[in-house]
């Protein structure tokens, strides 16, 4: 490379990845189109090749890297060995082009953050983009310039294990966290050594995988997809998304990673999206199993011929593409096509000017874990616990009970890798504070505190319950930490029920006899079904999986610290049978009633509720809402509405609430949900304190898409709903109307 070309590289910034043309004629472009053409076809092949090391490259491996065959790697991370990779890349292969290098930071690189389900429950942008600013800022210390996040894909149905590593069930919420978490990853220049590519995954509507089951087969609506499974992706792509995965489901006997309607029409077509896009693992070679290819070969084809870019894990790519091209079978124009987006993101990362885009020992170490990183993760494991139930204001524990004794039970209280939760990163059980150490630092010394396992997590011995009773029996009050370890959720980890696995249910109902009232603390990568539990236990506490200060964040709500504010991002069904179970369902044409023949279930108490809707969350002081105002009666269809509302902090203490619009379009021209979220603002208030909130709603909020799948705002009456979860509000009417405003 010239010193020109270097100079002129300089000149690119980052945060430009989809705004720039293909076809522009940049010195980025010219750099890349001057290699392109210097490549062999197997260069150029190898650089759609993504394989993962174990830990560290092979020798094998660094052969490929000098022989120009491989684009990057996954799962190399660490400052010496990437430093080490990308030397050899730009020192010893023939055009000296440094090596993209991937790794799944999701919630966190080594501080680690709650998970994204539960970083959701905060309802707070602003912190979802700080948490994978800071992700970014570790990870790219320790070598690593490509995140294999945010997932963003919806998921309705909670037996599915990868809705911990998402933003719930509804696609404004998870348009905006998506928007906010690429922001926070890529910052706003990516050739900044705290930024890494960030990578909107798995395009498209892999949450809807049938019965829940991972991997499995998916068949929705082109309506439902773009209603509700591809506005995240969109937000994403509008955000400056640099890299988008392709799922591992098949849509409608299509599997995305051979999809060119997706990736190519409307992706890269309709969006105007122009990064690359990879592969999910090992997908390309999956697409013999899908039965859509009969070989490795025909597999490679059908996925760049999709516009896939990168091949993750398969090698199919650079092995059984060569001798396609060479036979005229695949163009290679296409070839070049994907060759050029990687390059383009190599150029954006600005690794032809510093391949290490920062990392280095002395950073890594300075960098990783620091204390405003920690106190990062604190505030917003505080934000994201939600207060299911609190009977007779049993939280925040009173003076009286915390000063006296305090039984702490349950497999769950003293166990580091549920708080890490899945993905972990780099996170190290070392750095948690469980929910045990958080309560024993809060309490302090005047507090007698007393811990008991009560049982496992999932196996079925009932030894242990004698201890527990008894210690339950002296306390003033009991501390049931229960829930899914680690690897319950996350990736290959459906379940075929909801409830508290092993022995937990028994175990609570054993400590709950006792009469010692109970907080239950709950601890899972997914909402739970614990209808016993909303019935007997008088306190409950959502608290996923926090990250690592998991325990300072439980004991902060438990002693009144602050007061809880977290609001769900997801239903909670009151079991299994209810799922998928989502807010923003169709009214249908009997909905649920006394009457025998409408759409319920006959073993479940009317109205076929959700256990907790999706929106909720109790305080530890409560809020009011008055003075529901719209800036008109009726709007022509590409106006804009202003809703305002008071929300006044009616109880005795300080607390935030998290206040939420809805919208219903009451009749239109196909049918509608019964209510959609289509604002929301965190306000924090101090008792007695009022505040006037605002929200627009716009075409985007209020349009449809028709019976022929164009978005339109149809002309008709609409109800909003705002308040403090999505199953209650003042309600007011308008109406978009086409005729001009008398
Ligand atoms: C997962 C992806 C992940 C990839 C690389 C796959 O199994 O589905 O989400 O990014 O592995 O680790």
């Amino acid at each position: 490379m010239t010193a020109a070309l270097v100079l002129a590289l300089g000149l690119v910034t980052a945060g430009s990845v989809a705004a720039q043309h293909p076809r522009s004629h940049s010195p980025t472009d010219r750099l890349i189109d001057s290699l392109i053409a210097r490549m062999t076809l197997e260069q150029k092949l190898g650089q759609l090749n993504l394989p993962s090391v174990d830990t560290r490259p092979s020798p094998q491996q660094l052969d490929l890297v000098r022989q120009g065959l491989v684009g990057g790697f996954l799962n190399l991370t660490g400052a010496a060995a990437a430093r080490a990779a990308q030397h050899l890349a730009v020192t010893e292969s023939r055009l000296h082009i440094p090596l993209l290098l991937g790794y799944d930071v999701i919630h966190g690189y080594r501080t680690i953050f709650p998970i994204p389900l539960a970083e959701a429950a905060a309802w707070d942008p602003a912190a979802a983009e700080s948490t994978a600013h800071v992700a970014a800022r570790e990870a790219a210390a320790a070598g690593v310039n490509w995140t294999f996040a945010p997932m963003v894909d919806i998921a309705r149905d909670p037996r599915w294990g990868r809705i911990a590593e998402g933003a719930g069930e509804d696609p404004y919420l998870g348009s905006v966290l998506a928007a906010a978490r690429v922001r926070g990853f890529q910052g706003s220049d990516l050739r900044a050594t705290d930024a890494v590519l960030a990578t909107a995954k798995h395009l498209a509507a892999y949450g809807a995988a049938e019965g829940g089951r991972d991997y499995n087969t998916v068949d929705v609506s082109e309506r439902t997809l773009r209603e509700i499974y591809l506005p995240p992706f969109r937000a994403a792509v509008d955000a400056g998304v640099g890299s988008i995965m392709t799922s591992f489901n098949e849509i409608a006997g299509v599997p995305s990673t051979a999809n060119r309607w997706l990736v190519t029409t409307l992706l890269r077509g309709e969006w105007k999206y122009s990064g690359l896009v990879v592969s999910d693992w090992m997908a390309i070679a999956q697409l013999q199993a899908h039965g859509v290819a009969g070989s490795r070969a025909e597999a490679g084809k059908l996925a760049l011929a999709a516009g896939v870019d990168m091949d993750m894990t398969s090698g199919i790519y650079l092995d059984d593409l060569p001798a396609l091209v060479r036979s005229g079978r695949i163009p290679v124009a296409s070839v070049d096509r994907a060759v050029r987006r990687i390059l383009r993101a190599k150029a954006t990362l600005g690794l032809f000017d510093d391949p290490y885009h920062g990392a280095s020992v002395e950073r890594e170490a300075a960098v990783l874990l620091a204390a405003e990183h920690r106190a990062l993760a604190h505030r917003v494991a505080r934000e994201a616990i939600v207060l299911l139930k609190n009977d007779g204001d049993l939280l925040p524990l009173a003076e009286s009970a915390a000063r006296h004794t305090i039984a702490v039970i349950g497999p769950l209280a003293d166990d580091p890798g549920a708080a890490l939760g899945a993905w972990p990163g780099h996170g190290d059980p070392r750095d948690v504070v469980t929910v045990l150490a958080g309560i024993r630092e809060r309490a302090g010394a005047g507090v007698e505190l007393r811990y008991a396992k009560g049982a496992g997590i999932v196996d079925t011995s009932t030894a242990g319950f004698g201890d527990a009773v008894a210690l339950a029996r002296q306390a003033g009050v009991a501390v049931v930490v229960v829930g899914e370890a680690a690897d319950m959720s996350g990736e290959a980890a459906s379940r075929s029920t909801l409830g508290l696995p092993g022995v937990q249910q028994q175990l609570l109902e054993a400590v709950q006899g006792t009469g010692t009232p109970v907080v239950l603390v709950l601890l899972s990568g997914r909402p739970l079904a614990v209808p016993w539990a909303a019935e007997h236990v008088p306190a409950i506490l959502e608290a996923w999986a926090l990250g690592v200060e998991t325990g300072h964040a439980v004991a902060d709500v438990l002693f009144g610290d602050v007061s809880p504010s977290g609001k769900l991002p997801v239903s909670v069904p009151r079991a299994v049978g209810q799922v998928p179970i989502y807010y923003n369902h169709k009214n249908t044409g009997r909905p649920p009633s006394q009457d025998k023949y409408t759409s319920k279930y006959i073993d479940l108490p009317l109205p076929s509720s959700p256990l907790f809707p999706f929106g909720y969350g109790l305080s530890y002081t409560t809020f009011g809402y008055s003075d529901l105002r719209l800036s008109a009666p009726r709007i022509t269809p590409a106006e804009t509405l202003r809703v305002t509302v008071t929300v006044t902090n009616t109880g005795p203490r300080s607390g935030t609430e998290v206040a939420q619009l809805y919208v219903r379009d009451e009749v239109a021209s196909v049918t509608r949900p019964v209510r959609a979220l289509a604002g929301f603002r965190r306000i924090a208030l101090a008792p007695g304190e009022a505040q006037r909130v605002e929200f627009a709603l716009t075409p985007r909020e209020l349009g449809c898409y028709g019976p022929d799948l164009r978005f339109v705002v149809e002309p008709g009456r609409f109800r909003v709903f705002v308040g403090g979860s999505s199953a209650e509000g003042l309600e007011a009417t308008f109406e978009v109307t086409v005729a001009p405003r008398p």
